[in-house]
């Protein structure tokens, strides 16, 4: 009895030896969209990643590139640079149209041809239109995010794929070229607070329209401006894309600030099919493509950590009560895992801390604070009953889901 491994690589050698002679009457047979994220077998084999570069010689750079997406962002490794400037965002008006798509791969979104989103800035030396949006996810909240941090997965990632519309014509064309694309991806987490574009999409009306490949759902007056995270931080790097042919021809802005999905949409998200109605159900979660190794790249970004915290209106720390989201008396360990796992902290009299996380929201006198920023330390006094003196003065630094 072979091992599982050793029968899926002598059915796919079978399979590669039929395509050989296939090739010979058809060279359309390696159809653009063989390929999966998990190696299966439904009726045929269908390549994962790791056979990506071997089953298509337009796809080589799957297997022989060293400038491959998606990869492990280190923070500990990451470039300072000072040159990087801001972002534009030029949303073209604020509500738009768009088609939802199921590609059996992904969720995509499409915008009407006729509205022109344009990025330009930070790493761009051209100006990108925006072309499509995809969503990648996990079966579970631990992976479905393509690019790691520190090792670890966000339970998605959004990605915005522009094309530079300055010296190419449409999006094919852009992505075998240099300087082709431009990806900004914005790692997603569950929150009750859903972000209100994906909102539109996935509430179980919108999304359950495209529960099948090849399904496609049209939707208006999507607010656009809810769409870029309103952060100006960011890392970047170069590489490739992340499902065949890889070309390495584009570069990645991965955003200082995830975006909010709630528990229900992201279960949602997970019903989805990989497959049409006729066939087996075969959720479309984790459809993930493994790191790659940075090799002598570097990973950039604009964030100055050594500035110092800007001061606050109020920078004495005051005495400080606060609990944890369930409502218990929170120890400082509790805290810190409340951060980590970024539970909505309820805090009072909090105007030290207000002035050190990126979204406070005041809600009947009780602050309600949200960890924001997914690269960027923070820094926290923080007042503990019971504790002394010297040990209140200390400022803490929470690294967010990086401790
Ligand atoms: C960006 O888009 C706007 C309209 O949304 C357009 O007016 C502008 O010319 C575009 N920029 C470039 C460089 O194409
Ligand atoms: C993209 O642009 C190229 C070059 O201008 C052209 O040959 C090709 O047909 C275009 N493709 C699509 C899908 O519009
Ligand atoms: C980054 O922060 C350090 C420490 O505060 C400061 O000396 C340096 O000037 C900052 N660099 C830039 C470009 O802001």
């Amino acid at each position: 009895m072979p091992s599982p491994a050793r029968r899926t690589l002598s059915l796919f050698f079978h399979c590669l030896v039929e395509r050989k002679q296939a090739t010979q009457y058809s060279s359309q047979r390696i159809q653009d969209d063989w390929w999966t994220y998990k190696d299966s077998v439904q009726g045929s084999f269908v390549p994962g990643p790791g056979f990506w570069g071997l089953v298509n010689s337009a796809w080589s750079l799957c297997a022989a590139g060293k400038r491959q997406s998606p990869v492990n962002i280190e923070t500990g490794r990451m470039i300072f640079d000072p040159f990087l400037t801001p972002m534009r965002v030029n949303l073209g008006g604020n509500k738009v149209s768009g088609t939802m798509y199921n590609t059996g791969k992904y969720v995509a979104l499409r915008l009407d041809k006729e509205h022109l989103v344009n990025v330009s800035g930070g790493p761009m030396a051209y100006s990108h239109r925006l072309e499509e949006m995809r969503l990648h996810f996990g079966s579970n909240d631990v992976r479905g995010s393509e690019h790691l941090l520190n090792g670890q997965a966000f339970p998605g990632e959004l990605q915005l794929i522009h094309y530079n519309q300055e010296l190419y014509s449409n999006v094919t064309e852009a992505s075998h070229n240099p300087s082709g694309l431009i990806i900004i991806s914005i790692f997603v987490k569950i929150s009750e607070r859903p972000n209100l574009f994906l909102k539109r999409l996935l509430n179980r009306d919108t999304i359950t329209r495209i529960t099948y490949k090849n399904d496609a759902y049209l939707l208006h007056d999507l607010p656009l401006s809810s769409l870029y995270p309103d952060t100006q931080s960011y890392i970047t790097y170069d590489g490739s894309l992340t499902t065949p042919p890889c070309h390495e021809t584009t570069t990645w802005v991965i955003m200082n600030k995830p975006v909010y999905i709630t528990r229900v949409q992201i279960h949602s998200l997970r019903l989805l099919s990989q497959n049409q109605p006729s066939q087996i159900f075969h959720s479309m979660s984790d459809n993930v493509r493994p790191t790659k190794p940075l090799g002598n790249r570097c990973i950039r970004t604009n964030i100055n950590f050594s500035t110092p915290s800007k001061d606050c209106p109020n920078k004495k720390p005051r005495k400080l009560q606060y609990r944890g989201a369930h409502g218990r008396q929170a120890t400082l360990s509790a805290l810190i895992h409340t951060f980590r796992t970024d539970v909505p902290l309820i805090l009072r009299q909090t105007d030290t801390i207000a002035c050190y996380l990126t979204l406070c929201v005041s809600k009947k006198s009780i602050w309600h604070c949200y960890l924001d920023g997914v690269f960027l330390a923070l820094q926290i006094v923080l007042v503990v009953p019971g504790h002394s003196e010297e040990f209140n003065q200390r400022p803490l630094t929470f690294l967010p889901l990086v401790l």
